[in-house]
């Protein structure tokens, strides 16, 4: 994806973090600005200002901020650039949704920050907050003239779930529309800002080796793969509205799936791979009814390896029927991809954590009379987007020696092992990309949209199917019925371990 370059050098930079006490705030936001601080990535007139309800000041608030910049930052903390930053640091106390007035407190507390600012300065406003919450801080934000419709300056980053269905989707960007151009619009999808994931692209279009093979005659199947060994981890009320559905696959899957099957964009600036993008999606067969509930696999963990299940979690319904994982084969039905399957399955509480694609390539035929080609396993390139992020090409070729044997060799890429402690984080590329107005991190509307169609053509599909809930043990490997679904169809889902450098992924 294009990166936002240069043009921008000369503008200074207000962040304002609503919900600036939350979790998101302290374990992501502020170590990420740290670090772009701290890398000179953000300009000298940079303010953070840190919004919520809590009263505090600056300085209980850069307390606090310094612990979790200590506790969640990617490398050791710099004494005199965590100072640097803690001067750009504020904390400013509003009731920002039962108090409307207060935002009038805001413009003048912020037009008095940026007074003195030489330079034109970018307006960046993140919302941390909950969902129910976006709709009205963009229109108070807007009725209250601190973000301007069509001011290219001012932006708003808005966190998912970006709706909870597609119409309640849509009702959010139309209320979000009548305050803001699509192009201040920036929908974060924090895998968006993985290393591995903006490398799909660079994988792709960069390597004469894949694009003439990226397509039905050499691609068997592809999978796409997000597991976690995490549960809900007090995000119980959240999960039992959003589920796997609407919390992994309506977004970061979908998302991948796009990179992966897209046609080659006309060039790299963000509208033109979101078009390619968005057909990708458009392509997407929809599921249909009952008869789709082979290709689909739910499952909920019930308690294992000493976890609780989903249903003993706080928050949680005890006769819950929220799946917490999914299994499905997907198909983009366009002269590219016809009949290749797109195997797609996520899932909390599983035996690891990984993010994973894997493309098989079709065996070569005519080699029946190669006695000693005879089951070579078939060539696959693996991206793995974590815990390792690297890339692992498998090849067969001859093994050494006086016989003709031949064996399976591993082609791999660390991306860590070569650029140790350097790889930012996804939400430093984030905010950095915000403030280049570089929008191909984010996502555009008619992405959700078509998303939230596919996702919600499975929603309700295959309700015998949380008859068996809770159906696979917390620590597994998942419901044995989706290894099932791919032994059917004589394939098996692809468990590559990428080394991790010195043990440290
Ligand atoms: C979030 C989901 O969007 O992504 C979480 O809400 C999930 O439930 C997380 O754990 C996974 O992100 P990552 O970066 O840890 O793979």
């Amino acid at each position: 994806m294009a990166n936002g370059e240069g043009g921008h050098k000369k503008e200074g930079l207000s962040m304002l973090i609503f919900g600036g006490t939350g979790d998101l705030a302290h374990r992501k936001l502020l170590p990420a600005l740290y670090h772009l601080m701290a890398e000179g990535r953000l300009p000298e007139d940079t303010r953070v200002i840190a919004i919520g309800r809590k009263p505090k000041d600056d300085q209980s608030y850069r307390t606090e901020a310094e612990a979790s910049i200590a506790t969640h930052s990617r490398t050791q903390v710099d004494k005199g650039q965590l100072a640097r930053f803690m001067e750009r640091l504020h904390y400013h106390q509003m009731e920002f949704i039962r108090e409307p007035e207060s935002y009038q407190g805001l413009k003048a507390y912020l037009n008095e920050a940026e007074r003195k600012a030489a330079n034109p300065v970018v307006r960046l406003f993140f919302l941390a907050v909950a969902p129910e919450h976006f709709g009205p801080v963009v229109k108070h934000l807007h009725d209250n003239g601190l973000a301007e419709k069509g001011n290219p300056r001012h932006r708003v980053m808005i966190e998912k779930p970006f709706g909870s269905d597609l119409n309640t989707a849509r009702e959010l960007n139309h209320s979000i529309s009548q305050a803001l151009e699509e192009s201040q619009v920036y929908r974060i999808d924090h895998y968006l800002g993985k290393e591995m994931i903006r490398n799909i692209l660079a994988i792709r279009f960069g390597n004469s080796l894949f694009e003439p093979l990226w397509n039905h005659h050499y691609v068997d199947n592809i999978q796409i793969t997000s597991t976690e060994t995490l549960g809900v981890e007090g995000r119980g009320a959240y999960y039992e509205q959003a589920g796997i559905l609407k919390d992994m696959l309506q977004n970061h899957l979908m998302q991948m799936l796009a990179l992966i099957t897209m046609e080659p964009p006309v060039d790299l600036q963000p509208e033109s791979v979101r078009d390619e993008k968005v057909k990708a999606l458009k392509s997407l067969r929809l599921f249909n009814g009952q008869s789709a509930c082979d290709q689909i696999i739910l499952g909920q963990y019930a308690k294992g390896g000493g976890m609780p299940g989903y249903r003993e979690e706080p928050e949680i319904d005890p006769a819950s029927v929220v799946p917490t994982y999914i299994a499905l084969e997907a198909h983009v039905d366009n002269f590219r991809w016809g009949g290749v399957p797109i195997y797609i399955r996520a899932g909390k509480r599983l035996d690891r954590p990984r993010t994973q694609i894997v493309v098989e390539f079709k065996r070569l035929p005519g080699v029946r009379n190669y006695e000693s080609f005879r089951g070579l396993p078939p060539n696959l390139l693996v991206i793995e987007v974590q815990p390792a992020e690297g890339m692992y090409f498998q090849i067969n070729a001859k093994r050494p020696g006086n016989e003709f044997k031949m064996e399976r060799v591993e082609l791999n890429y660390s991306q860590r092992n070569q650029y140790q402690g350097n790889v930012p984080e996804a939400y430093e590329q984030l905010i950095l990309e915000a403030f280049n107005a570089n929008s191909s991190l984010f996502t555009r509307w008619d992405e959700l949209e078509y998303s939230w169609r596919f996702t919600q053509s499975i929603e309700g599909t295959c309700p015998q199917q949380e008859e068996s809930f809770p159906n696979y043990p917390a620590g597994s490997r998942g419901p044995g019925v989706a290894d099932e679904m791919l032994a059917s169809a004589g394939r098996a889902w692809w468990e590559i371990e990428l080394p991790c450098p010195g043990g440290v992924c």
